[in-house]
């Protein structure tokens, strides 16, 4: 395959090929959320098979983030030793590894983390969070706080020695709280009405890492586009903003569903996320990763010969049994 085996530099890092890990919850921290033996054994095996990068599980930065137990922490300094660990499983095989950092927000459930969970609103999330508990509204100081716990797990995540970090912004959780008008019913200045208000807490959040990461440290987003459910965001809403992500210094996006998750309503066809990918590309100058249903090498190449993508992530095939690399890489 002959796109699929081309390099491709981001930032300071050289991927040597167009395949990724996408970001997948294996969800095998210990009852402290820490990284355990079995959670780098399974990404050493992953690293082994010889993605161009791997992309962790969604790691909490804040502990009223934390989406489920035994989700991997990123919230304490003393969680940068078994990240560590975690990084070195995946360069002892040559294998650049970014960390998937997440708040869940009003997805989080007070019987994990303990209180009501915090969002741009009171709003249910649709399908996540508790049923029967509305979230408390964030504050300017509960905003500003978040950021300064995205900034500090970079920080950490940085320190012990990943390549980069990726901020989740879809699927649902806090920072797509605020992308989506379905979640985002402010009114003030980060107000679910404008885009400009939907984007701030994101763009945010991206500037403070950026400016705390320095110019060389990789970030990407896993941009939750569209919701593709009534009244949500749109593949329109999601090319308008990208440019301003670009700028704040988001290196990549790695485009997915918003409140529809990594799942689009009634389309199983590979690739089924291509056409946002196309317009985030079209919109910004940064590299896009595309990911969702798709299974051979031939689909993947058909992408980047197609410039919808400049990657291409292998996510449920990447965990079935047996499964055979031949022909990606
Ligand atoms: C079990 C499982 C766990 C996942 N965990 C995450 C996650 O932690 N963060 C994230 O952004 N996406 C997560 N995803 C979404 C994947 O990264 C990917 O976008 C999705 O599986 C679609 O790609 P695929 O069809 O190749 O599997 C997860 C998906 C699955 C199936």
């Amino acid at each position: 395959m002959h796109l699929l085996s081309t390099p491709l530099r981001i930032r300071s890092l050289e991927l040597k090929n167009r395949v990724i890990l996408p970001p997948m919850a294996y969800i095998k921290g210990d009852d402290q959320s820490r990284v355990t033996p079995e959670l780098c054994a399974y990404y050493h095996k992953m690293a082994e098979a010889g993605f161009g990068l791997i992309v962790t599980e969604h790691c909490f930065v804040s502990p009223e983030g934390q989406a489920s137990a035994r989700q991997l922490s990123v919230s304490r300094d003393s969680d940068i030793e078994g990240m560590s660990r975690l990084a070195d499983s995946i360069h002892s095989c040559g294998v650049p590894v970014i960390a998937q950092l997440n708040h869940a927000g009003g997805a989080a459930k007070r019987e994990v983390i303990g209180r009501t969970p915090l969002a741009p609103g009171a709003v249910h999330v649709p399908g996540l969070g508790d049923p029967d508990l509305f979230p408390d509204v964030m504050t300017e100081s509960d905003i500003a706080r978040v950021t300064d716990d995205f900034v500090s797990a970079a920080l950490r995540v940085q320190k012990a020695g990943f390549d980069g970090v990726e901020i989740h912004a879809a699927h649902g959780y806090l920072l797509c709280q605020f992308f989506s008008p379905i979640t985002n019913r402010r009114k003030d200045a980060w107000a679910g009405y404008t885009l400009e208000g939907r984007t701030r807490f994101p763009l945010s959040v991206i500037r403070a890492v950026r400016s705390a990461v320095g110019d060389s440290f990789p970030i990407s987003v896993r941009y939750g586009c569209c919701d593709y459910l009534p009244g949500g965001s749109t593949v329109d809403d999601a090319a308008a903003a990208a440019p301003s992500f670009a700028e704040a210094g988001a290196d990549l996006f790695d485009v997915s569903g918003g409140m529809c998750r990594y799942q689009r309503p009634e389309h199983p066809e590979p690739g089924y996320f291509s056409d946002q990918a196309e317009a985030v590309k079209k919109a910004a100058s940064v590299p896009v990763a595309l990911a969702g249903g798709i299974k051979t090498p031939e689909q993947a190449e058909q992408f980047l010969e197609e410039e919808k993508a400049d990657l291409i992530g292998i996510g449920r095939l990447s965990l079935s049994p047996g499964v055979d690399f031949s022909g990606w890489f």
